[in-house]
């Protein structure tokens, strides 16, 4: 009796501290065993970019897409056939890293409650080779989502960001690692996109009123390493990748038996500059691994894929509690 009582007062206190603020509410308030998870096939990509894809010469998809197609109505179900063909020596691949996978098989649950949005990844990236580009991470997850306010990421994804001039694709400038390197990019930053890439950029007021419009891309990622904690990183996309200083986006992780169980959450309202997530929108999202200490294209992505809160037509449907 008189254990139960002192349990019930530490409880008590416990719910007030949380009320008043005191203790930070639990992070982990998802019950996971509960919450459905899809299987989703992320691919190695080379350096198939947003002109490749769009050029029919290079890409049979490219006219359908164009005229009414998304690029998951002819590549669902055919991810790992894709990577396969592109993480070893081809036109589109003239560095391939020896031995690598030409994919990852993820599990990917979302779910909500009253405050935050919780997206989990469980995978087992495999033996990979260490690429020793990225000294700092052996892995990072991440996935980039937009709300409908662009169009091209509606369509296709992160393939919307994928460019041609970027740093380690086929006509990227600058030293590698430099600070003047192109980072990822939406068409829509640019005036006249050339065959070659972005064209100019748009003056500096229009790129203000297209980020005002939440014409931008949101990422989320987690950088991993094996039994240290989980590194979150944030920041938008439109005529550059821009990392915020200070990460409102919150991950935790852990690696056991060659598994992955990586966790990225953040509030569903924060402010600008990041989006609202609200019911009743689709949100466009894509997904990424970097895996055996690899950077920049050398990752794996997935196809465009959807989520929404409580109910709709999407991938992933996140639940409140
Ligand atoms: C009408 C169907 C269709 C659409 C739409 C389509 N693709 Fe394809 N895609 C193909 C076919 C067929 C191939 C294989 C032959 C080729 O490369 O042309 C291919 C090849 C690829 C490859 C190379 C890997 C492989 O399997 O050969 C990538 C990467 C790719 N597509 C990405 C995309 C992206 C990104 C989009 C959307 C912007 C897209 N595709 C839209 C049909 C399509």
């Amino acid at each position: 009796m008189e254990k139960r009582m002192t349990h019930e007062r530490i409880a008590i206190v416990a719910a007030l501290s949380v009320v008043m603020g005191l203790w930070p509410a639990p992070s982990r308030a998802v019950d996971w065993s509960t919450v459905t998870g899809k299987d989703v096939v992320l691919f190695y990509p080379a350096q198939m970019s947003w002109a490749t894809v769009m050029t029919q010469a290079e890409h049979t998809g490219a006219g359908r897409f164009r005229k009414d197609k998304n690029c998951r109505e002819c590549h669902d179900g055919a991810e790992a056939f894709s990577g396969e063909q592109l993480v070893v020596a081809n036109p589109m691949e003239p560095s391939p890293i020896e031995g690598k996978p030409g994919s990852v098989l993820a599990n990917i649950k979302f779910a909500h409650d009253a405050e935050q949005l919780y997206v989990r990844f469980e995978f087992a990236p495999g033996a990979q080779p260490n690429a020793g580009m990225d000294a700092k991470f052996d892995t990072k997850v991440a996935m980039m989502f937009d709300d409908g306010s662009v169009y091209e990421m509606k369509r296709a994804g992160c393939y919307a960001a994928c460019h041609i001039d970027s740093a380690s694709m086929p006509k990227g400038t600058g030293p590698k690692g430099a600070a003047g390197e192109k980072t990822m990019y939406l068409p829509g930053s640019r005036t006249q996109p050339t065959r070659d890439g972005g064209g100019d950029l748009k003056p500096a007021q229009d790129l203000a009123s297209l980020r005002a419009a939440g014409a931008f891309a949101e990422y989320w990622q987690a950088g991993l390493n094996p039994g240290a904690a989980a590194v979150p990183h944030d920041g938008t996309i439109l005529e550059k990748r821009e990392e915020h200083a200070a990460p409102v986006v919150t991950a935790a992780a852990t690696f056991e038996e060659g598994k992955w169980v990586v966790t990225l959450s953040r509030k569903l309202k924060v402010g600008a500059p990041y989006k609202d997530i609200v019911p009743g929108k689709t949100y466009t999202v894509g997904f990424a691994i970097h895996a055996g200490h690899t950077n920049r294209r050398f990752h794996y992505v997935s196809m465009e894929k959807t989520f929404t809160l409580d109910q709709g037509p999407a991938d992933f449907v996140a639940n409140g509690p």
